[in-house]
């Protein structure tokens, strides 16, 4: 699962076209979407016009949380709007109490060859355990609001010790982008905010999957591989949270 992906929450339309096609040409291989985006049938065509290999960019989608019941007609309606015949990983999208027999769905359908892989989002330690314990499959993924603002390190520990990647969403809201700390290390480096965010959770591997429908931004977001924070500035960002 590549560290880096392209967020399209709140992108639709033509926009969801125009920016999955230039977060593809700028090397992004990881696009992140979601039955309730709406967009999933627009990042689809961006990517079949784009030349990429299919099998060289992991897409993620997600299930509705209360879909139990209809979890792979959910999956299958995704799979024929991203024109694929699986996707790389399938998420519940938010916990409800029906958590535990949707989970079963999402194994059925990795046990069908349509998701290589399957997770939950926003989802508490404790609910990942009892969707764990409950059909015997672990989810690889949980993906949850994260940023140097709200870094736990027994969070990110407890990620670990169950195998479960934690994968970042809304890196670049809440304030991050002008928090003092933050622009200090930027101006220092000739950096921008949000790559000092985005390069944080690289050094963390923690998965990020910054938003934008801004082409300039897209670019500039995947531009972090030449450079890195030091100890001493990755300790003052966790100090953040
Ligand atoms: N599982 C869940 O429940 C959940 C919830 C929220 C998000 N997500 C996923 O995570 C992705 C990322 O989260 P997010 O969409 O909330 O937002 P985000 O990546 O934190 O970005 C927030 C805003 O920052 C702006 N931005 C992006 N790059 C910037 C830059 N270099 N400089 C200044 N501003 C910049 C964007 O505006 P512009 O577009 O105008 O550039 C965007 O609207 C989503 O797209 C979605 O795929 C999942």
């Amino acid at each position: 699962m590549p560290l880096l992906g392209f967020g399209t929450w709140q992108i639709k339309g033509d926009d969801a076209v125009r920016a999955t096609s230039v977060a593809l040409e700028a090397g992004y291989r990881h696009l992140d979407t979601a039955t309730v985006y709406g967009n999933e049938g627009q990042v689809g065509r961006a990517l079949a016009e784009s030349g990429v290999p299919r099998d060289d960019v992991f897409v993620t989608t997600k299930c509705p949380g209360d879909r139990a019941g209809r979890g792979i007609d959910t999956l299958r309606q995704s799979l024929d709007l991203l024109g694929t015949d699986h996707v790389d990983l399938w998420l519940i999208h938010w916990p409800t109490e029906v958590a535990v027999e949707l989970w079963a769905e999402l194994v059925e359908a990795r046990d069908d060859g349509l998701a290589r892989e399957i997770g939950v989002s926003n989802f508490d330690l404790e609910l990942v355990d009892e969707v764990s314990g409950a059909v015997d499959v672990t989810p690889s993924v949980n993906q949850i609001e994260w940023s140097p603002l709200l870094y736990d390190a027994d969070t990110l520990a407890g990620h670990r010790e169950r195998g479960v990647v934690l994968e970042g969403y809304s890196a670049l809201r809440g304030g991050t982008l002008e928090h003092p700390v933050i622009v200090e290390i930027a101006e220092r480096l000739g950096r921008t905010p949000a790559q000092v965010i985005i390069r944080w959770h690289l050094q963390h591997e923690v998965v990020v999957i910054p938003k934008s429908v801004n082409a300039d931004r897209i670019r500039s977001n995947a531009d972090v591989s030449d450079f890195e924070l030091t100890a001493d500035d990755m300790t003052a960002l966790d100090a953040l949270g």
